[in-house]
């Protein structure tokens, strides 16, 4: 390794974003830790920049011991996610925990790990991995949402927590993408799905096209573009949307009142 390559730590790196981001930021001349529950996943790429490295965000053990392994990280990218559909009145204990455990507290452990290291070396860039439903509510998606809410302010507490130890702290907002997310991570409650379940009209409307418009979504690899730009520009946003769905529904968010908003939401989703 040169002295002067930056060295990459990202998580969820076996399909969709994560993948794409790896292979990217390899290309580019970084040194990428690919971290994943499944690293052999990764052994095909065959890219002698990407080492990957098995972690599961939800034991901190795990977590400090992939951790330990790097001597230095430049760069933190919590990427991994996954979608629980249910509603609130049909959730389990175990399933609004594990939401929550993957995709925020599995942002605290990554943070929590790689934090001193970045504050030993004074410097430091995190980019978390949020969505467009970290600022806009849908039904179904309460907890993702909340979880997605909860990564937005994460990193604005963090911003703050961390500047004086010049690292930097960003949130990408992606609106629908062609990843496996619909294809193999978004979990379903089996009473809001049954065929009996009072929101089974909603359910039979809006679930199919959710997961066409993820299918039909724009490619992970504009999400990795965006990322190494930040990484590049340390004038770069505190969060950024990426995709068409996030640039046409956030600056409405912004512009319309609650109100006007949950009206464009609901005729265009017919709720
Ligand atoms: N696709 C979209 O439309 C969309 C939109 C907005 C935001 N996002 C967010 O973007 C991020 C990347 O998702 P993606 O679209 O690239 O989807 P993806 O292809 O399904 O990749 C998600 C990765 O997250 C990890 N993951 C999933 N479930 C997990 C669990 N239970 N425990 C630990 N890790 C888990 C997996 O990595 P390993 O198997 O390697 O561990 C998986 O490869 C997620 O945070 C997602 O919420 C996606």
């Amino acid at each position: 390794m040169k002295n002067n390559q930056k060295v990459v730590l990202i998580t969820g790196t076996s399909s969709g974003m994560g993948r794409a981001t790896a292979i990217h930021l390899a290309k580019k001349g970084y040194i990428v830790y690919a971290g994943s529950r499944t690293p052999q996943k990764l052994f095909d790429l065959g890219l002698k920049n990407i080492y990957p490295l098995k972690i599961d965000m939800t034991d901190l053990q795990s977590v400090e011991n992939a951790v330990s392994q790097i001597d230095k990280i430049d760069i933190l990218i919590n990427n991994a996610g996954y979608g629980l559909v249910s509603t609130v009145e049909d959730v389990t204990e175990e399933e609004m925990f594990n939401q929550f455990n993957v995709n925020v507290f599995g942002i605290m452990r990554m943070c929590k790990a790689v934090i001193p290291k970045m504050r030993d070396q004074k410097n430091g860039v995190i980019i978390n991995i949020s969505s467009f439903l970290g600022k806009i509510g849908l039904p179904l998606l309460t907890f993702y949402n909340a979880s997605k809410y909860a990564v937005e302010g994460i990193t604005d507490s963090l911003r703050y927590e961390l500047r004086e130890f010049n690292i930097r702290v960003h949130s990408i907002m992606p609106g629908f993408f062609d990843t496996n997310f619909a294809r193999d991570n978004l979990v379903t409650n089996s009473k809001t799905f049954s065929d009996t379940s009072p929101y089974a009209s909603m359910v039979s409307s809006l679930a199919p096209v959710i997961v066409e418009q993820i299918n039909g979504g724009n490619s992970a690899k504009e999400v990795a573009a965006l990322i190494l730009q930040i990484i590049e520009d340390e004038y770069s946003p505190a969060r950024q949307t990426a995709g068409d769905k996030a640039k046409k529904f956030i600056p409405m968010k912004k512009e319309l009142s609650d109100e006007d908003f949950e009206r464009r939401v609901r005729a265009y989703y017919d709720l």
